[in-house]
Formats: structure tokens, sequence, C-alpha cells
């Protein structure tokens, strides 16, 4: 059975662990997954298009049949040009529906061939968007548990430049230090 290629798109910014639940589930169902970044210029995002690529790619990277891209435009002229048969969208919960439809039936009104197949990421993540965790990394809170740990240590980069850096010295110190203790315990 061709299973074919369907195309998840979204903004991604960033990638939340609901996200990454849901590329996995549709990885088993689909041949082939594409998952689409919107480049928009409209929004100001947290994070580049790019570095949303970068990361999607480190996540994805055990996912043979999963390819990470980006699109501006209509997404249904994207997804025909990629031959695809359908869209994955993940729902959370019923608020999540009414913009779904209104979105899949816009979409399916601008190209019928075009299916829109919906799909529930774990429960445990249902609560988990990427407005409210980059509300809450913003505010200073955790988000440990939310979203994967590459973006977790990007989201702490971004929000605070310095901890970068002292995750650097961290890595550094050692070798430094280890060297020095070195000397000291042969000088006694
Ligand atoms: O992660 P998001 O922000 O909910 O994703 C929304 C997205 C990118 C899927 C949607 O905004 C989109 O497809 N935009 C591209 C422009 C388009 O085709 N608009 C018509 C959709 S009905």
């Amino acid at each position: 059975m061709n299973k074919g290629l369907a195309i998840y798109p979204g903004s991604f910014d960033p990638t939340t662990n609901g996200h990454l639940d849901l590329i996995e589930r549709g990885a088993k169902i689909f041949e082939e997954l594409v998952v689409a970044i919107l480049r928009n210029s409209e929004k100001s995002p947290m994070f580049s298009v790019a570095e949303r690529l970068e990361m999607l790619r480190e996540l994805t990277a055990h996912l043979k049949n999963v390819r990470i891209d980006t699109f501006d435009g209509l997404m249904v002229e994207y997804a025909k040009s990629m031959d695809a048969i359908c869209i994955l969208r993940g729902i959370r919960a019923i608020s999540d529906y009414e913009y779904e439809l209104q979105m899949a039936l816009m979409n399916r009104k601008l190209e019928p061939t075009l299916e829109t197949v919906f799909m529930m990421p774990a429960d445990k993540y249902s609560y988990v968007s990427s407005r409210l965790v980059r509300e809450v990394a913003q505010a200073g809170g955790p988000v440990r548990g939310l979203v994967p740990e590459v973006v977790e240590r990007k989201l702490r980069e971004k929000l605070d430049p310095a901890y970068k850096f002292r995750g650097e010295m961290h890595e550094v110190l050692p070798v430094v230090l280890g060297g020095k203790e070195k000397k000291r315990k042969r000088k006694a």
C-alpha cells in the first residue's frame, strides 16, 4: 500500500513535545512526512526560521521518513507542489476544533483533492502550546517536560545570553582547572 506523502504545516515557534509526539505518530502512518515551517514575515517570531529548521532537523534525525522544509504563500499550493496526499494537523482539545475545522474547510475549498487528517498528541501534552511555552519561558518559568531538551536550552540561551557563556565556561573550566589541580598535587 502506498501510504503517500503528508505535510505537517505549522509555525513551530518553538517545537513542543506535543509537536514531536505528533510527528512520531505521523511518521508511522505515512510513507513520508514533511514538516513544513511557515515563513511568515508578518509575525515577529521568537526563533528565526533557520533556528526552527535546525532544531526540528536535530529532533527528527532518528525518523528516516521525516523531512523538514519551509514554505510561504498558500499551504495548499505548497502541498500540491510536493505531490502530497494530505495535510496532517494535531487537535489537542475541543477548543482547537473550531479553528482547525475552519482551516481544513478553507483548504478543501482552495484544493478539493487534498484531505486534512487530524491526530491527537498524547494527553499529557494536551495543554502544551508554543505560545504558552514562550510565555512561561519569557516570565522565567520552567519549561522542562514541555519541550525537548534542545529547545529548552535554546530558549534559555535566547532569553539569557549569559547562560550560553556560562555553559561554555562549564565545559572549559574543568579542563583548565584540571591542569592546575594536577600541578598543585605534584608540588604537594
Ligand atoms: O502552528 P500554526 O501557527 O497553528 O500553523 C498555522 C498554519 C501555518 C498551518 C497556517 O497558518 C497556514 O497554513 N498558513 C499558510 C497560509 C495559508 O495557506 N492560509 C490559509 C489557511 S486556511
